[in-house]
């Protein structure tokens, strides 16, 4: 029997992940699970090779890797916090309080660089950034401009996003239930293709680290440890992830 279709109902990005701030830690997102396989492999050697100081999770939505952040930074550190969706931030707050207490001063900055470009205080100088599955949601110039304010001269970005084989038949959202009937609820979205990301990134002087890491489910074994919800990926790439380093000229 075929799957039923669900409506899709479009909403400003931080309405929708307002409303999707009570499941985004366990509805079986897998994009999710090959974010952390590829944080896992490589941020940690980035932070002990190059230690920031103040590092600036962009859109650290529930705080998934803030709280790694907080985890691996070594004391006497800053994590700056920003986020446009309050329900999003709430639950991260909510999960560093979990934390075993460490000296690492974490900032929550509400801000919405789409709206507002100019990068609060709070968020300007620091040594590094990490942006994961945020990309998606911005144009290209709003986005590196803002990484460009951010960041100091010699320091680094972790960046992944949703690929774009995955990008031409998905998008960010969630399924909820409204009254009698499923629907699928999603921001704002772009497809960026790498080649785009990667000369946005060159025009505000981000040279990249290495190469492009791409992530699918490679085969029906793969689909199996990750999860249902990789089936219909098969053979597709789904993840990408990059660093770059903003040169000192
Ligand atoms: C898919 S979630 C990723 C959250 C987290 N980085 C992670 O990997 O789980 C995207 C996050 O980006 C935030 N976001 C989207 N557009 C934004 C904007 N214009 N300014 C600030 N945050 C934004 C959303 O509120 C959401 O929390």
């Amino acid at each position: 029997m075929s799957k039923p279709v669900r409506p899709i109902k479009r909403l400003p990005t931080a309405d929708a992940y307002n409303q999707w701030a009570d499941v985004y830690d366990h509805d079986g997102n897998i994009l999710q699970l090959q974010d952390d396989e590829a944080f896992n492999a490589t941020v940690p050697g980035l932070l002990s090779t190059r230690p920031p100081s103040r590092i600036l999770d962009l859109g650290c939505g529930t705080g998934r890797h803030t709280a790694k952040l907080y985890r691996l930074l070594p004391e006497a550190t800053e994590i700056v916090a920003m986020d446009m969706s309050e329900g999003m931030m709430s639950k991260a707050k909510a999960r560093i309080d979990t934390e075993p207490r460490r000296d690492v001063k974490i900032t929550w900055v509400l801000h919405d660089i789409e709206a507002d470009s100019q990068i609060p205080q709070e968020a300007r100088g620091v040594d590094a950034v990490v942006c994961t599955l945020v990309m998606e949601h911005l144009r290209l110039d709003v986005f590196f401009g803002a990484v460009k304010e951010a960041l100091k001269k010699g320091g680094w970005m972790y960046l992944t996003n949703m690929h774009p084989e995955q990008g031409l038949s998905s998008r960010a959202g969630f399924v909820a239930k409204e009254g009698d009937q499923e629907v699928k609820i999603q921001g704002v979205s772009f497809n960026h293709s790498i080649e785009g990301i990667l000369k946005a990134a060159r025009e505000v002087g981000l040279r990249l680290l290495g190469e492009v890491e791409e992530r699918g489910v490679d085969n029906a074994e793969h689909a199996q440890q990750l999860g249902k919800r990789a089936e219909k990926w098969i053979g597709i790439k789904m993840h990408a992830a990059m660093a770059f380093c903003l040169d000192l000229d």
